[in-house]
């Protein structure tokens, strides 16, 4: 599939649910209000629009939330959804989570072809963690983390940096990360949906970060690329792989190679526009996937060329009124 600016679509992003067992404080109000589940796709209806973006071309598809974890049955899905990596019609399935059930998971997401996986951690102190995900417990996160390297995953964490919040951590998550042979990527804060807080207040541009670390540890820029926005350095003190997702900064899109698929079925061209495509009902309006292809096509025939986010005084509102946990970053 390409886009009208060229770009190969091969990459899915599919939100399973739009439910969180946390409720970061730069992600979510802490009274969110949750999509009814009489709206959500079953569980067979994510596998059908999944295995169509897959018969369409798609090569990676990384399941996400809210917390992907927490639907019901969902390695259902995953175990479903491993048929393809076995035919060899798809390269990666992968997952991102914010930890807390892995203890539980891990195995069966091995089973299911799962190689890699990306873990939420924004600190490494039990109180602060409280804080900024208001509902998570570290000591449960960590043990899910080492439950999952016990199991084989590969670990990459995400770390979305927060002004006067984790700040002063990120070396400490660094050095943490490397040691277990986990790669590192920091995230700028975007601005998607209200949160209670003040945004301007939370942004800490990535710029700031890597020439502060730069004055300690000498950042190797790589080539190393996993399909994602993210752009890595090899920090030699450690050994390890530090990536930057820079979409305030450093706007990314013209190498864009992804769509989002909310648990809804509304297909999401671009993270930071509203223009949104319902394969919902092509889906169910037929058994047979045509109608579902060509909604598909219409839909890819339709992706923006970017987004155009801005933090700052005079922009208060967010780029997009949903969250990031209807579409999952
Ligand atoms: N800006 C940046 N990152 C966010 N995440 C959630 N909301 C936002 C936001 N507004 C992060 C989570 C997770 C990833 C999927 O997205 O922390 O690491
Ligand atoms: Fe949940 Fe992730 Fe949002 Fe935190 S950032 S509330 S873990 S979806």
């Amino acid at each position: 599939m390409l886009d009208p600016f060229g770009r190969k679509i091969s990459y899915l992003r599919v939100s399973v649910t739009d439910r969180c067992d946390f409720r970061c404080v730069y992600c979510m109000t802490e009274d969110m209000t949750f999509l009814p589940k009489k709206d959500l796709l079953s569980l067979e209806e994510l596998d059908r629009m999944c295995s169509a973006f897959v018969a369409k071309g798609v090569r990676k598809l990384r399941l996400t939330g809210g917390e992907p974890l927490v639907r019901r049955d969902v390695m259902k899905l995953v175990r479903g959804l491993g048929r393809h990596l076995r035919s060899g019609a798809l390269d990666e399935l992968t997952l991102t989570t914010n930890g807390s059930q892995l203890a539980r998971f891990a195995g069966e997401l091995v089973d299911a072809g799962i190689k890699r996986i990306n873990v939420s951690v924004d600190t490494l102190d039990a109180a602060k963690f409280g804080t900024i995900t208001r509902w998570g417990k570290l000591d449960q996160v960590l043990g899910g983390i080492e439950a999952a390297r016990e199991a084989g995953l590969k670990i990459k964490i995400n770390t979305v940096a927060l002004r006067g919040i984790n700040e002063d951590e990120i070396e400490t998550l660094m050095i943490w990360a490397h040691e277990r042979d986990m790669d590192l990527t920091l995230i700028e804060t975007m601005p998607m949906g209200e949160i209670d807080g003040d945004r301007t207040d939370q942004y800490l541009p990535l710029s700031v970060v890597r020439a502060r670390l730069a004055k300690h540890y000498s950042l190797d820029e790589i080539d190393y690329r996993t399909g994602g926005p993210a752009r890595y350095v090899r920090v030699a003190e450690t050994g390890g792989k530090l990536g930057f997702i820079t979409p305030l900064t450093h706007n990314f899109c013209e190498s864009c190679n992804r769509v989002r698929l909310t648990c809804t079925g509304t297909l999401y061209m671009c993270l930071g526009q509203d223009d949104a495509a319902d394969l919902r009902v092509p889906l169910r309006a037929s058994a047979d996937d045509g109608l579902l292809h060509s909604a598909i096509e219409e839909a890819i025939s339709r992706k923006p060329k970017g987004h155009d986010f801005i933090i700052d005084r005079r922009h208060q509102k967010p780029a997009v009124a949903r969250h990031m946990s209807m579409t999952g970053g």
